[in-house]
């Protein structure tokens, strides 16, 4: 097995390792070829934001299931171990490639509005949007969909019963995991809402302090939650004492939940959306994401030009207005398509694409004010991704959250679990900004049922010579994050170094590039600056990207894992060890 983690590329590196693949990496000139993709992988790899859930995966490979079987031990263990970003009390989207009907399928677990949720519910006595409701408590949090999408997932794809791939998660659970320092730092800035709350002092303050580095965090609750799953399947969460105490919880804090909106929650199954860039054919996530849409828009704007043959300023001056662009239209056009037409079709059409090409002036740049428009709904950073390629071909990105840290910070009392505030990311008052000071569009405002604009992206890219599957947290940065790594693997990187690539982003409004420290050199700030970009240079980190890739000439498998994260694991399991 192999555990890789490797520091941050700089922006020297980078333009290094970049200058070299130039003339290596492989030429791409159309889609992955059937021959190609007739071979399966040599074993399993996983990548993930912590090692406990790495571990689960590669333990139900072992234990014969498939990357379905991994899939659920690795999610259900995040839920557990991440509290922070994800959990049986939010949502998520998987993306999975079925080898043995060559299918790529989309289970959008999407939280939902519940009946409650009008745009009304949300103001407050001067007709303003009320922060507090939006992001904290009860009426911020969405009907999970979590739990839907493991039992859907173990039913339809799994080969090991609920029992078994829900088995780490509970044992993780009832003995407890150390607290890692991402943990207790996120609990400090969240504290002040959490401990409003009776059922979250009772797991997190179980000790009479906040969880700290050098303790273990157990949730004895949330093991019995997971058991109820694992023996009842839906009904274990959605009705019966779990269901009940969750309507009970948001009732007792003021909110209003009913019986039919947790029993009436379904998964849905969408298509992805899927595009070619240079060679690789790019599957990704639809709408109720805006990920899949805007990496189609950005990719195939660049895909008119050898970025790799370009100074390293101009290949930023062109990806930048690429994203501005791309992120102009997701605003404004993209919602739950349950209840939103959308010009799908238009907006990730090549020839749309390639208009949109022609108006980047080459080293100039467009101030976003001349994009007609409104700004764009930010996310916060939390959220987490996972990614696993098994010894079938069987291929899983998932990416799921609860939003902001820790959630709305309400654990239902007995039920160990932490509810979601995804509903912050609908724009719950049009022409309102967020808690991140910025506005949102009708395509996206609120009703009851409907599923909240997000951008969670997660990825599978396929040329004759590699699969990659990769995906990352980071609100609104999620799909830039997305697009570099994907960039890093067309130019020839592996996947530990696209995991540690060096990020920018640029949203259309503000009109700024925001970059990670060291991503830009001060040369490059220099000359983007010149062309007319607002640079905010080496302020911040963000993201967490996971990534794993099958070379299949070479027959290699291996994992990324992001270094800015230290509890992360990308493993890998050759088939030789399993023993199902
Ligand atoms: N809440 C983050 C997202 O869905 O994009």
């Amino acid at each position: 097995m192999h555990k890789a983690l490797r520091p941050v590329l700089t922006a020297g590196v980078l333009a290094g390792l970049l200058a070299g693949c130039a003339t290596t990496a492989p030429a791409h000139d159309g889609a992955p070829t059937a021959a190609a993709a007739a071979i399966t992988p040599p074993g399993t790899a996983i990548a993930s934001a912590h090692s406990l859930a790495t571990e689960a995966g590669l333990e139900m490979i072992r234990r014969g299931g498939n990357a379905f079987d991994a899939a659920v031990a690795v999610s259900s263990t995040l839920s557990v171990v991440e509290p922070i970003s994800s959990g049986l009390g939010g949502g998520g989207f998987f993306l999975l490639h079925d080898a043995d009907s060559g299918r790529d399928v989309f289970i959008d677990a999407r939280e939902t509005a519940p009946a409650s949720a009008t745009p009304e519910a949300y103001l407050d006595a001067d007709g303003g949007l009320d922060r507090d409701r939006a992001t904290n408590g009860p009426w911020s949090a969405g009907i999970p969909g979590l739990p839907a999408a493991l039992v859907h997932l173990a039913r339809e794809y799994g080969e090991l019963p609920l029992s078994t791939s829900l088995a780490p998660a509970i044992r993780i659970a009832r003995e407890g995991f150390p607290v890692y320092e991402r943990l207790e730092r996120g609990y400090a800035r969240r504290s002040a809402v959490m401990e409003r709350y009776r059922g979250t002092r009772e797991v997190f303050l179980a000790d009479g302090d906040p969880p700290q580095v050098g303790e273990t965090l157990r949730q004895p609750d949330l093991a019995r939650t997971l058991e109820l799953i694992a023996a009842q399947g839906f009904d274990g969460f959605y009705r019966g004492d779990v269901g009940q105490a969750l309507i009970a919880s948001v009732a007792e804090e003021g909110g209003r939940w009913t019986v039919d909106d947790l029993a009436g929650y379904e998964v849905r199954l969408r298509e992805p959306i899927g595009f070619d860039y240079r060679g690789w054919h790019v599957v990704t996530a639809p709408p109720p994401s805006s990920g899949g849409v805007a990496l189609a828009q950005m990719l195939q704007i660049l895909g008119g030009w050898d970025l790799a043959a370009m100074e390293e300023p101009d290949r930023i001056h062109l990806v930048v207005e690429a994203m501005r662009r791309a992120y102009r239209d997701r605003t404004i056009y993209l919602g739950d398509p349950d209840f939103v037409d959308m010009p799908l079709a238009l907006l990730t059409d090549p020839a749309y694409a390639a208009g949109l090409r022609a108006t980047i002036h080459p080293d100039r740049a467009t101030p976003s004010d001349l994009l007609s428009g409104q700004p764009v709904p930010l996310e916060d950073d939390e959220t987490t991704h996972f990614s696993i390629i098994d010894g079938e071909g069987n291929r899983v990105s998932a990416t799921q959250t609860v939003n902001l840290l820790y959630g709305s910070g309400l654990v239902a009392p007995g039920t160990g679990v932490l509810l979601n505030n995804e509903m912050d990311d609908f724009a719950l008052k049009p022409g309102t900004p967020n808690a991140f000071g910025v506005m949102g569009f009708a395509a996206n405002a609120v009703e009851p049922g409907k599923r909240m604009l997000s951008s969670m992206t997660p990825t599978f890219i396929e040329s004759d010579d590699k699969v990659a599957i990769l995906g990352a947290p980071g609100g609104s940065r999620i799909i830039t994050e997305v697009l570099v790594g994907i960039l890093g693997f067309d130019a020839g990187l592996d996947a530990q170094q696209v995991a540690a690539l060096p990020r920018y982003h640029h949203q259309w409004l503000p009109d700024v590039i925001s970059a990670e420290a060291g991503a830009l050199s001060p040369s490059t700030v220099k000359t983007l600056e010149a062309m007319g970009h607002t640079v905010n240079a080496g302020e911040d980190t963000w993201g967490n990207l996971q990534a794993v890739a099958w070379d299949k000439r070479s027959g290699e498998l291996s994992g990324g894992t992001d270094p800015r994260n230290p509890v992360g694991e990308a493993a890998v399991l050759p088939e030789s060890t399993t023993n199902p």
